[in-house]
């Protein structure tokens, strides 16, 4: 959680989102008083980040339960079950890659079948309870990866990030950032590049927010410029999140993640990705079976709304890539950080 601003809060029945499509220019709410506005604010990212994403969708479930209260009583438990997955898979669709929006879904699913048959009353008020634990479990978790990823940071480090894995990423404090800014606060001498991510500009709007409000030296880079500075041996590790993490440790991230990769692994800079357990798919044995979201041309053909490319210009736009677990020096969980093979280090955390 930050002092002057939060990812996500519920009050009043309404689950407040600050808008990540208008930072850091605007700061400003979303609000979202019923699963449509949870589903439009994930697909149109006015929330964005894995677990950010799947603490939202908690919060989507509880109203998606609410909705279809009435069905309960007056209909019958199968009917209000109907309504109820169906709205949960509209809920799923909204963005297909990070693997905490189904996590977080399933989770409060497996919730309501424990609580099956008891007054939706009380069902109501046990969901909203666990999507708050979710979220606030998540910062937890959070801090916890902190202290573990921190200890893998040279004093006088200069670090090179990619993407959003801040507050803003997650319910709060980070993954990647998070690792950051707790090595921060134990040495002040940490510099950091910051990606500016396109095509949405993650890292200039929102990385770079964070990191001048953490008071962390750093500067921001178009994504070119990391060859050069990786190649240079200006870069002593490169730490960034994950949105879906297969069982055999590779990750998929952010588009621009695996080149990073790559360069490291030719320059021998040690790569690490930080991101909660929630993130492994143990269902997946490598990351090629993960769906890749392709996203809007619009994304690429405009910049804030201006247009750079050419009307009618053809576009491939894939959110996200995938790096391989062998470019992977490490892997930075709540739990502790799994180092090769990762095949055994993550089959010893299957829930
Ligand atoms: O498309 P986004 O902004 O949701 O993508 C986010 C990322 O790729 C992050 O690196 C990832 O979710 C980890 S954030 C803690």
């Amino acid at each position: 959680m930050s002092d002057t601003f939060y990812t996500l809060r519920f009050a009043d029945e309404t689950l407040s989102l600050i808008d990540q499509r208008v930072l850091p220019t605007t700061v400003e709410y979303f609000t979202c008083t019923n699963s449509s506005d949870v589903e439009f604010a994930i697909r149109d990212m006015v929330v964005r980040g894995a677990p950010a994403i799947g603490a939202t969708a908690a919060y989507g479930v509880y109203f998606s339960a609410k909705e279809s209260s009435s069905l309960y009583e007056s209909s019958s438990p199968e009917e209000f079950e109907k309504a109820f997955y169906a709205t949960n898979r509209f809920l799923f669709d909204a963005r297909p890659t990070a693997v905490n929006l189904g996590w977080a879904i399933e989770r409060m699913e497996k919730a309501y079948i424990t609580l099956k048959g008891k007054q939706i009353e009380e069902i109501l008020s046990e969901l909203l309870s666990l999507a708050d634990f979710i979220t606030e479990e998540d910062v937890a978790i959070n801090k916890a990866m902190g202290s573990f990823g921190s200890e893998l940071i040279p004093e006088g480090a200069t670090i090179l990030t990619h993407c959003n894995t801040g507050a803003l990423a997650t319910a709060g404090w980070g993954t990647a950032l998070g690792v950051i800014k707790t090595a921060h606060r134990a040495d002040q001498s940490i510099f950091v590049y910051a990606d500016e991510t396109r095509p949405r500009l993650q890292g200039a709007r929102l990385t770079a927010w964070e990191l001048k409000m953490a008071g962390i030296n750093s500067a921001l880079i178009s994504d070119s410029v990391a060859a050069t500075l990786i190649r240079d041996g200006k870069i002593d590790l490169v730490i960034l999140g994950a949105d879906r993490v297969a069982a055999n440790g590779d990750v998929c991230n952010k588009i621009g993640t695996f080149m990073l990769s790559a360069l490291c692994k030719m320059y021998h800079v040690p790569f690490y990705s930080a991101f909660p357990v929630s993130t492994i798919d143990f269902s997946l044995a490598t990351g090629e079976q993960i769906p890749i979201e392709e996203r809007d041309a619009e994304e690429v053909t405009h910049i804030q709304g201006v247009r750079v490319a050419p009307t009618g210009m053809n576009v491939y736009n894939p959110a996200f890539d995938v790096t391989p677990h062998e470019h992977v020096t490490a892997l930075i969980t709540e739990k502790g950080v799994l180092y090769p093979p990762f095949d055994t280090a993550i089959a010893a955390l299957k829930p």
